[in-house]
């Protein structure tokens, strides 16, 4: 399976112009490589600037209402729908990340409705998982995913995508420490057997477990080699052009 690798820009850059020149860099540095999938996901605001077919990556965008209503139905001020991102272009949306947890108080049964309503779009939605605080986490894991991951079609099941995410880990969290390709390695193997588990070996295998938290270009490829990540959610190193396109070219590991 390809490496898949997401940029969450989060609330970044600040004008349309820096975000328009990040944007066509990352589009330059990621055209020509075939052996990994890229994900740019923008503010909400930018994402119209992304509707170019010439670029080899697609667009996420990093949260969405859970409601699809049908036309005129849409009483929801302030929110933008999982249909609306469809048409502007998106695959992608990233549910249930800690800073919307932490910032507006985001419950696993508001993340649930998030996901399921991206499914419907049909679109992959990258649910967030990942523990507070370093230590040992697996019941903490297996809580978030016993409680958000309900609800799904069956042959939905393969289109997941799970990031997991130590919120110890997450670059801007103070005290942030950097995690070790093996504390990965025991997460992701136990989020696979929690999967299993709930639905089934076959359709476990199918999804995609990615690592987030301070991963950079020199440290991606020991995620992916020894930490059994299929990719990676990247916040401050997509930021900086020529350390994504970096980090995108190391995680192709053979
Ligand atoms: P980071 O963020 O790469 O800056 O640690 C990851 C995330 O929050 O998804």
């Amino acid at each position: 399976m390809k490496p898949l690798i997401i940029a969450n820009w989060k609330m970044n850059p600040e004008t349309l112009h820096e975000a328009q020149e990040l944007l066509d860099a990352i589009g330059k540095g990621v055209h020509d490589l075939r052996d990994v999938d890229v994900v740019v996901c923008p503010p909400f605001l930018y994402l119209p600037m992304f509707q170019v077919s010439s670029f080899k990556f697609q667009v996420g965008a990093q949260d969405c209402f859970w409601e699809n209503p049908p036309a005129g139905g849409g009483a929801f001020t302030g929110e933008i729908s999982s249909r609306m991102l469809k048409d502007l272009g998106c695959s992608y949306v990233i549910v249930g990340h800690s800073e919307r947890k932490k910032y507006m108080a985001e419950t696993y049964e508001m993340i649930n409705k998030k996901m399921l309503a991206v499914l419907q779009a049909r679109l992959t939605p990258i649910i967030c998982i990942g523990e507070k605080e370093r230590g040992e986490n697996k019941g903490e894991l297996e809580k978030q995913m016993r409680e958000i991951l309900v609800k799904i079609n069956d042959e939905d099941v393969a289109r997941l995508v799970l990031a997991y995410e130590p919120e110890w880990a997450i670059s801007s969290n103070t005290n942030a420490q950097s995690a070790r390709p093996d504390d990965c390695k025991s997460s992701i193997d136990f989020m696979r057997a929690v999967l299993s588990d709930m639905f089934g070996e076959a359709k476990a295998e199918k999804v995609r477990i990615l690592y987030g938290g301070s991963t950079n270009s020199k440290n991606i490829s020991e995620f992916i080699k020894q930490g059994g990540a299929q990719g990676a959610l990247v916040g401050s190193s997509s930021l900086d052009e020529k350390e994504f396109v970096s980090l995108v070219k190391n995680a192709i590991v053979r």
